[in-house]
């Protein structure tokens, strides 16, 4: 270790043993030891009595005397315990009559019996040390980043609030209640009657949970504002850091309010003029503090450099706060000739719309897996994520953050009202200082405003509304349809190019800044290239089964159409991976959309190779269907090639049918006639052979390998390794079609927390009831199935075992380490 980075140890160590000793903040995760049971939605009386006459808990703002979950007496023995985050919904059962857009799960207004579910916690607060019992000398704050939905939140019996939407982060001031010395009670009930969104949403505590304490002047929640102006050479930024202050106590208080700027390693690199505040006892005010940096890191997609401002709070010059900002400098600019540029250099924006549900785990996915999906979308070449359509997980965001991801944030429900306002401004505080938000969403597809007055004023006030909040971004609205309300939007979103005339559009509106926020995959199911009435749940893609006359192939005219135009910023496919509800065109026993480039478990559909061809430089070459096509024999079948080589050579069983010029951001197709034996491409640059891909016929599956995506991970109860199963052939080769049932064994510290396979009609269920699970079982689909592990807490090795009859099983082994 040199000088330089030892001295910078010795400095963050310093730093972390005054926080210790000043016992500053500190911040608690809330994941385990939480005890869950299902209400009822329908009959208060089912429901613990909550809501009934005198036992309603807002008659009384203490609902320690009465029976329900919210009272410490309450006895929870019965009660199944889980762990944070958890969707309840993962192991209800399919039903037809459910709501199709929410994957046809038994939740919903149809399912009382399953629509509410209750989650209690204890939690110690140490001893109070010093101060009064009156006048508190430290705050606590209670976190929770998503609930999904109509949360009522109660702590030792006192009823906090409510929060309607469940996708906003809710923070409790709970210091007032807290049982210093004993035992705290955490109690949530979520009602997940109501739908929120038109997709799958979950149900529960499925986001993170906190308990933070800080000292009796600190930094409000979410309370600073970090921003750099600066403008090409780049060679010094303007770094402004507004932040809020608390005083929790009841008397007038003076504090310093420090800020340090530092680099990736820690270091010092910048420090600010030191405010002086007087705050009022129960005050909040804010500061605004500047400085010059020299020569900043650039943040940008291929080197995602982060930096952190450190604040520190004195009173009479003890430090009574210190948190950190995590930010970055770079220049965003949405131009209406160049599209987008970020620190001066055009860049298409090449996207992907998410929303938040992965196999196994529905909505709870754990933060290992969030930045494992991140990673699959940039391996084809993808560089830009929109939470469609509602704020995103805070961890994610400092993902996106670290992976070089730039971000469409979407605000959830357009409007202009209090609860619009409140839901706005709650994201827009919390995630201004994340480097990867280049946009807001106000809002998305909002048919009844699109063509009307009201919805003209009702997004140019959000624009506004936005701007007050922060005047360094812009924001959008994603368009369905091509109305008069997005005249007046910073940046103009349009879904679809079939539904908006956005040439037209450009031409009589020259100076709007376009971004194409919604344009179709065409995917269908993975691997599938004939429907089969045997299974009506899954599809041949769009892009094959309609590409008769060449032109309508629903993924290369999206990127044809503004690859082509250089004043628009790129565009944002529907979707990344693909996500449960929604599978339009297809209802049950289909479950799950089938619109993404990836399936649910992540596993490479063949547009991904499409995307992979023209959105890197690295040399690229897919060819499709696979050659496993037993029923087919001497049926004419078109042979495809993904590729970005110049030109390409097919040779069917031994048979050549041409050497093709690749037609820019296109495909290649040739009619072959299927018979079992091997397909070979190969791929031409500059004249020259680059690469060769071989399909063949395989033998029936021989055996499973067993593939961890990480040799080792954490042994903090948290971390996950995504597990691959193949099944191959004695040969090696993974066999396309082979859909086995398998049986996945744990031995050590380790739980199984989800599994999948990607069919989108999967009638079983891919999450184990059990919260330490160690056997579970799934099929196998098309070749593959995964299989997530989660580390324990206390390190050890876990073998993972995969058998299945008549298959040699397989096996691997992740270290957990602490
Ligand atoms: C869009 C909508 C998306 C999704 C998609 C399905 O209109 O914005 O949320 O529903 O259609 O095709």
């Amino acid at each position: 270790m040199n000088l330089r980075k030892l001295m910078t140890v010795i400095t963050v160590w310093m730093t972390v043993l005054t926080m210790n000793a000043q016992n500053v903040r500190e911040v608690i995760r809330l994941d385990e030891g939480w005890k869950f049971a299902f209400g009822n939605a329908a009959d208060p009386a089912k429901d613990f009595g909550c809501g009934t006459e005198y036992f309603n808990y807002l008659t009384k703002a203490n609902s320690i005397h009465n029976e329900g979950p919210y009272s410490p007496k309450f006895d929870d023995s019965k009660w199944e315990e889980v762990r944070i985050p958890h969707d309840w919904v993962t192991t209800l059962s399919y039903e037809q009559k459910a709501s199709h857009s929410h994957g046809y799960k038994t939740v919903g207004y149809k399912y009382p019996e399953t629509s509410v579910g209750w989650y209690r916690k204890t939690v110690k607060i140490e001893e109070l040390k010093s101060g009064s019992t009156e006048d508190l000398p430290c705050r606590y704050y209670l976190q929770f980043d998503g609930i999904f939905r109509n949360a009522n939140i109660w702590f030792n019996g006192f009823w906090l609030g409510t929060e309607p939407s469940g996708y906003a982060t809710q923070v409790y001031d709970v210091t007032e209640y807290v049982n210093y010395g004993g035992d705290n009670l955490i109690c949530v009930r979520a009602d997940a009657t109501l739908e929120e969104g038109w997709f799958y949403e979950g149900a529960g505590i499925y986001r993170d949970a906190w308990l933070v304490k800080t000292g009796k002047v600190s930094v409000a929640p979410f309370g600073t504002f970090v921003y750099a102006d600066m403008k090409a050479p780049y060679t010094t930024a303007t770094m402004v850091v507004e932040t809020e202050i608390h005083n929790s106590t009841l008397a007038t208080q003076s504090c310093q309010v420090e800020q340090r700027l530092l680099d990736a390693d820690g270091k010092e690199v910048g420090r600010m003029a030191a405010a002086t505040m007087q705050l009022k006892g129960k005050q909040t005010s804010s500061c605004k503090q500047q400085m010059t940096v020299s020569h900043p890191h650039l943040w940008s997609t291929t080197d995602p450099y982060l930096y952190q401002v450190e604040t520190t709070v004195k009173v009479d010059g003890k430090v009574t706060d210190v948190y950190t900002t995590t930010t970055g400098f770079r220049e965003v600019v949405f131009d209406a000739d160049k599209g987008f540029l970020l620190n001066g250099k055009s860049i298409e924006l090449k996207g992907a719309n998410m929303h938040q549900d992965h196999a196994g785990v529905g909505a709870a996915i754990p933060d290992a897996l969030q930045a494992w999906r991140i990673q699959q979308l940039k391996k084809f070449g993808c560089n830009a994520y929109r939470a469609s359509h509602n704020p995103m997980t805070p961890a994610l965001l400092d993902i996106c953050d670290r992976e070089g991801i730039l971000v469409i944030d979407e605000n959830r429900l357009s409007g202009i009202n209090t609860e619009h306002l409140r839901l706005l401004e709650n994201m827009i505080k919390r995630d201004r200082n994340h480097p990867s938000v280049i946009l807001w969403s106000d809002g998305n597809e909002e048919w009844g405003m699109e063509n009307t007055i009201q919805g003209i004023r009702i997004a140019a006030a959000m624009r506004e509304y936005t701007k007050l909040l922060d005047p360094t971004r812009h924001s959008t609205i994603a368009n369905a349809g091509g109305g008069e309300m997005i005249k007046g939007l910073d940046v103009v979103g349009f879904n679809y190019i079939l539904q908006n005339d956005v040439d037209n559009r450009k031409k009589n509106n020259p100076t709007w800044k376009i971004v194409g926020t919604e344009e179709t995959t065409g995917c269908g199911t993975r691997g599938v290239y004939f429907d089969n009435p045997e299974f009506p749940g899954r599809m041949v893609s769009m892009n094959r089964s309609a590409d008769k006359d060449g032109t309508y192939n629903r993924i290369e005219r999206g990127w044809k159409f503004y690859a082509d135009r250089p004043w628009a910023a790129g565009l944002f496919y529907w979707t990344g991976f693909d996500y449960r509800g929604e599978p339009n065109p297809l209802s049950f026993p289909a479950h799950d959309s089938e619109f993404g480039i990836l399936d649910y478990c992540g596993f490479w559909k063949d547009e991904a190779w499409y995307l992979k061809s023209w959105w890197t430089d690295e040399p690229t070459l897919h060819i499709f269907p696979h050659w496993n096509l037993q029923g087919h024999e001497g049926e004419e079948v078109e042979v495809w090639a993904y590729s970005n080589c110049d030109e390409v050579e097919l040779t069917v069983n031994g048979k050549k049918l041409g050497r093709q010029k690749m037609p820019k951001n296109g495909h290649l197709k040739w009619k072959a006639v299927y018979q079992p034996g091997k397909v070979v491409a190969v791929g031409y640059k500059n004249g020259k052979r680059i690469l060769t891909e071989t399909i063949e016929t395989t033998k029936p599956a021989d055996r499973i390998i067993v593939k961890s995506n990480r040799p080792s991970i954490t042994a903090d109860g948290r971390d996950v390794a995504i597990v691959t199963i193949e099944l191959q052939d004695a040969k090696g080769r993974v066999v396309p079609d082979a859909c086995q049932p398998l049986t996945f064994r744990i031995e050590g510290n380790g739980r199984i927390i989800g599994a999948g396979n990607g069919d989108p009609s999967y009638p079983g269920t891919d999450h184990p009831k059990d919260k330490d699970c160690k056997e579970f079982s799934i099929p196998a689909f098309n070749g593959y199935a995964q299989v997530i592990i989660q580390s324990e807490k206390s390190a050890g090795n876990i073998l993972l075992q995969c058998t299945s009859t008549g298959l040699k099983s397989g096996t691997v082994n992740i270290l957990s380490a602490q």
